[in-house]
This record gives C-alpha cells, structure tokens and sequence, in this order.
C-alpha cells in the first residue's frame, strides 16, 4: 500500500521535495521570504512548512500574504501545540490563530509538533477529528514522534474513523536515528514521511569547518545537537568527497536524505535566495549508487532496534 497521496485543494500533487519557512519574518526579512518563495516556487515546489510557533507568527502571515493568490494550488502545514501541549483548547485556539495568520478557511496539512505525554491521546484525537470533519484541515501529521508514539496514536485515531497522513521527524547525515524504526513503520504502515534539516541545520555545507557563520553557533539549542566532534568530522569528509564528485556538499546532503525508499518530502530551507540555490538543485540530481554508499559510510550508523541479531 502505498502513502495517501497529498494534493491541493484544487487537486494539484504536492511536490516531492517542499519549502520549510522556519527563516521568514526571522533571519530572511520580509523581502529574503518573497524571493526564497519564489525560487521555491520557480523550481515547482507547491508544498510549503510553517507553524504556529515560527518568528512569532511572522512566517505564517508572509506565507499566507505570498500564497494568497495561487492558494488552491499549494499544499500548506502548519503545527501546533509545540507550546501550550496536545489539550482541546489549545489546538483549537492554535489552529484559529495559524488560520487568520496565513489568511486561509482550510490548512492543508496540520501537524502535532511533539509528542504530549500529559493529555489523553483521546482528547487530543477527538478534537482533530471534530477540526478535521469541520473542514478546518485536510490531512493530519505528528512531527517528533517516536514509532511507538506514533502507532498508540495511529490505534486511537482508526477508532475515530481518522488517520495520520504524514510524519515530519529530524533526518540528516549525522543524526540517523529514524532509520531504525520510524522508516522501517513509515514503510510497512504506508506514511508520507517530510524529514526536517537535511543540511543539520547548516553543518553540512561544510561552512564551520572554515571558520563561517550560522546557526549553529549563534543558537545554544543547535550547538547542543550539532556540537560533537565526530559530527563535524562527518561534514569535513563530506566536503572532500563533494569536491571529488563535482557536486556541491549541500547538493549531495539533501539528495542522500531524499534518496531512502521511506523518505516521500523532504523540507528544504535557508536564510536567503543566494543560500537555497544548490539545496534547489538536487532536485534535478541523481545520485549515483557508490556515491550515496559512500555518504552513508561517513557516519556512524544507529544501533538497531533489537539484539540478539548474531543469529540473522
Ligand atoms: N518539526 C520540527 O520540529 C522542525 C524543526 C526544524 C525545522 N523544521 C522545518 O524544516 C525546515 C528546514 O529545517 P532546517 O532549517 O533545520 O534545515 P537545514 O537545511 O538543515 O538547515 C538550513 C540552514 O542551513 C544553513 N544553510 C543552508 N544553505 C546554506 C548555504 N548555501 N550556505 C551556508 N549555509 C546554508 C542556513 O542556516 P544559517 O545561515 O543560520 O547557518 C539555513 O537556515 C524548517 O524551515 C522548518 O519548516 C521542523
């Protein structure tokens, strides 16, 4: 079985890869957004990433300003309950917020952005049941799940008559840990899979290696994740090995992300037009067999789910 196949309202496919507006109205200014949208939009990406926490409610409303006119032809997620948790009230009042901010009746695609371990997954799923058949959204995701997350709420979900359509976890070169179960379901339970930060929030392109700026160390959250040596080393050799191939390291780091069989949307991003370009072009990159196996072995992979597996 395959994935429900995510469209616009007008019936348009989303696009394979999508745009993740997680800069606008922050690091990209209201102008940096247009042009970053439409790059995005050039490259016929129609499928777009926001949510309700993102620069205060700046990246919806430019999302929401930008999408106006073609809106029928887009594919629009937002989230909630990063913040406030999975209860009633505050998804209904998160939902109406995103709503006004991106100007639209409907989203598209509405995701739970982590995991509440404090509400009942009955009083959560109801309420995206009651949201959903008001029309309010069309499609449910959870973002930062784990497997066994996903699938207790998968259980409750059926007995409501509903389903999650998509999962949006972490997938990039250095932190692979989805490949252990969260692909592994995706595959066997028919999930459209939008990974977020292909590029390990900038550590891949192979910048800080040569003294450049970012994110990671300007924000003490991405240091934390990305501050490990053996991380750093993993995007040195992918730089070397980019300059052996001829492709760019950000090129060659959203297409191995993109290439795993599990993988259905991978969210690309970056603070300017200028920076998006080689991200946009693996698009139109097909990665050879030995290079992809070759990226794959500059990092460590994830222990498997299970032991006793000397007998396989
Ligand atoms: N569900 C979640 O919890 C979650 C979490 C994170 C992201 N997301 C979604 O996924 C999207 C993508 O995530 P991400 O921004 O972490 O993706 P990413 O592709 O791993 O990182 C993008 C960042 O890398 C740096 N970069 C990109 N291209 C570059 C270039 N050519 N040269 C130098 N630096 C470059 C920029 O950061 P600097 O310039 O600052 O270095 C850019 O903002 C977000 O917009 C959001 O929609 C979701």
């Amino acid at each position: 079985m395959k994935p429900t196949s995510l469209t616009s309202p007008s019936g348009t496919p989303a696009s394979t890869f999508s745009f993740g507006t997680m800069q606008f109205g922050g690091k990209a200014d209201a102008a940096e957004s247009q042009k970053l949208y439409d790059a995005s939009r050039a490259a016929s990406i129609n499928f777009f990433d926001t949510a309700y926490v993102y620069t205060e409610g700046r990246a919806e409303q430019l999302l929401g300003k930008f999408a106006a006119s073609e809106r029928d032809d887009l594919v629009i997620a937002t989230k909630c309950a990063s913040v406030g948790g999975a209860g009633s009230a505050n998804i209904r009042a998160q939902l109406d917020e995103s709503r006004k901010r991106l100007n639209m009746d409907t989203v598209d695609v509405f995701y739970l952005h982590q995991w509440d371990g404090d509400t009942p997954l009955e009083e959560t799923f109801e309420t995206l049941a009651e949201l959903r058949a008001a029309g309010l959204f069309r499609y449910i995701g959870v973002s930062n799940f784990s497997a066994w997350q996903t699938m207790k709420a998968t259980c409750i979900a059926q007995k409501l008559g509903i389903k999650i359509d998509i999962l949006q976890p972490m997938y990039n070169l250095v932190k692979r840990q989805v490949e252990v179960e969260i692909l592994p379901m995706a595959l066997s339970e028919s999930f459209n899979v939008a990974p977020y930060s292909p590029l390990g929030g900038g550590l891949l392109t192979g910048k800080y290696a040569g003294g450049g700026a970012g994110r990671i160390l300007d924000d003490k959250m991405y240091n934390k994740r990305y501050g490990v040596e053996w991380m750093h080393d993993t995007a040195t050799s992918l730089s070397a090995l980019a300059a052996e191939v001829g492709v760019s390291a950000i090129t060659l780091a959203v297409s191995w992300v993109a290439r795993h069989k599990g993988i259905t949307h991978p969210i690309i991003s970056a603070r300017s037009e200028a920076q998006l370009r080689p991200s946009l072009a693996a698009l139109d990159y097909t990665m050879p067999d030995d290079v992809y196996n070759r990226i794959t072995a500059l990092s460590r992979q994830p222990a498997p789910a299970t032991d006793r597996l000397e007998e396989a």
